[in-house]
């Protein structure tokens, strides 16, 4: 296969999200539901959409008359078994779309001829014929589908082909109903049928995978190897049992792998994340972050290796720009995998322009709070840079609060600017009470607070308690704050961070009565 040139031949992108999708427990959608997709796929640039099985239900029938009515560009196709009420129903549900396609299907693997249909291979060579034949009586465009064809006889398979394309139909499909192939069989399957069967050479084949061995995508690419120019799937693999192959894998396989498979899509691939995350809505179903190109972590870096690579050169560990298929960017992921250059490089972004000396103990800081929690945000970074001001005063070392009836006991230990242990107590009418009573006496700090405030940052278990208090010493405004999975210790932080602030300014500019007493 030449691995260089680029070229046009296209692979028919058939998506099937809304009838073996929609097949899948759990993610049944309602006729407006299905409206709302296909407006979705017809955006995303797949050229057939399969909207349902009208004889099965209903609400499919409606959810066609819906589609029908707004969605011209794609092909819209419904599925028939092979029976002429079945077909006499799709035939109906298509009127007035502007490209119908009927898809008919019938089982040829001996399983499903002896224990699901019970009847003779005569018998499915006779119904396909006549089915097919149905069809294109009243649309050009029908599609035929063995189900099972993986696990059907070849010499028989290659029969029942044989009568579908005499009989008109113009896509063959070959599904691996159970996903029970493998890449080496597939591949060879298609190349055999259509060099060796009549006609096989002005029909479209395509294929159409299960996921039971995590195979759906793998034996999907290679069936077109074999020669299938349309590929059937739906968004996010969703799909009967195990799943359908995950179109969105097959889209940024072909183009990122151009040179070597020669053939491009329709598909806009800048639609890829909005429109499965649209699926994930409406069905509720949400996709594994580490699902390939629309799971959360698709994009996303921890380890420090990988970030200091990505940081010389995105090509390191990315083979695609998340951009092209619609997330906004790469994220680098702080947590305790992360190196330096990754911490200093967001603190950059932020407007931190670090000494190395600085950044060593900052870096220290942020590998402290990996500890405590997985993933380090912005505003966790901004906190930490507050913190790493308060190291050059009093630091909190520890703290104990007990309450004794209607009063509060408050014990707590500090580390002075010259690295001395201080321990003090109080007692107060309240924690914080209590608390702030304690800090001034083991810093000798008397604060009037003008305002003092509590509130809770982030969601989840990762959601942590601020606080911020602002005082007036000598006509002068200290404001400080604090941060804590405790909203008692956030308070004794933020209380700290005044104090020292308050401590500083004196040093730098003392009050005459300070500089007479020092
Ligand atoms: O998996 C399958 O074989 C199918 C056919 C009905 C196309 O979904
Ligand atoms: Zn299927």
């Amino acid at each position: 296969m030449n691995t260089n040139a680029i070229t046009t031949d296209n692979v028919r992108i058939f998506d099937t999200t809304l009838r073996d999708g929609e097949q899948s427990p759990g993610c049944s959608m309602s006729p407006q539901q299905k409206l709302v997709m296909a407006r979705g796929l017809a955006e995303l640039g797949v050229d057939i959409i399969e909207t349902g099985f009208p004889a099965s239900s209903q609400s499919d029938r409606e959810a066609m008359a819906l589609i029908a009515r707004e969605i011209r560009t794609p092909t819209l196709a419904v599925l028939s078994r092979c029976l002429a009420g079945d077909i006499e129903t799709s035939l109906r549900a298509l009127e007035g779309a502007a490209k119908p396609r009927l898809h008919v299907f019938l089982s040829t693997s001996p399983l499903h001829r002896e224990h699901k249909l019970r009847i003779t291979k005569e018998q499915v060579l006779e119904s396909v014929d006549k089915h097919v034949r149905l069809g294109r009586a009243s649309l050009d465009d029908v599609e035929f589908s063995a189900e099972d064809a993986t696990r059907t006889e070849e010499d028989f398979l290659a029969e029942v082909v044989k009568v579908a394309i005499a009989a008109g139909a113009t896509t063959i499909n070959l599904p691996d109903t159970v996903g029970f192939t493998t890449p080496e069989e597939i591949r060879g399957m298609f190349s055999r049928i259509i060099s060796t069967v009549p006609g096989a050479k002005d029909v479209i084949f395509s294929t159409h995978c299960h996921n039971d061995l995590g195979l759906a995508v793998a034996n999907s690419l290679a069936a077109i190897e074999g020669g299938a120019r349309q590929v059937e799937g739906s968004i996010n693999g969703i799909g009967e049992r195990a799943g359908n192959c995950a179109l969105e894998e097959i889209a940024m396989a072909l183009k990122v792998r151009n040179a070597f498979y020669n053939l491009g899509t329709n598909i806009d691939t800048r639609r890829i994340v909005p429109t499965s995350q649209l699926l994930q809505r409406l069905v509720g179903m949400p996709v594994q972050r580490n699902k390939a190109i629309v799971g959360a972590n698709a994009f996303a870096h921890e380890s420090g290796i990988h970030q200091h690579g990505m940081l010389r050169h995105r090509g390191t560990y990315e083979i695609m720009l998340p951009q092209d298929v619609g997330w906004p960017d790469t994220q680098m992921v702080l947590g305790r995998h992360s190196g330096r250059a990754a911490v200093e490089a967001r603190l950059r972004a932020l407007g931190y322009l670090l000494e190395e000396d600085e950044l060593k103990l900052v870096f220290e800081q942020f590998k402290a709070l990996c500890e405590k929690q997985r993933v380090v945000n912005d505003a966790d970074l901004q906190t930490l840079m507050q913190d790493a001001s308060v190291s050059e005063g009093y630091r909190l070392s520890s703290m104990t609060i007990s309450d004794v009836g209607n009063r509060a006991n408050a014990l707590v230990e500090l580390s002075d600017p010259d690295g001395n242990r201080v321990a003090e107590t109080a007692q107060g009418n309240g924690p914080v009470d209590a608390l702030f009573g304690a800090l001034s006496a083991a810093t000798g700090v008397q604060l009037t607070l003008d305002s003092y405030q509590v509130h809770s940052v982030g969601i989840g278990t990762d959601a942590r308690g601020e606080a911020s208090l602002s005082v007036r010493h000598d006509g002068v405004e200290y404001e400080g704050t604090g941060t804590s999975k405790d909203i008692i210790e956030a308070s004794a932080l933020a209380w700290l961070d005044v104090a020292n602030r308050l401590l500083r300014h004196r040093q730098a500019a003392p009050t005459p009565s300070e500089a007479a007493a020092a």
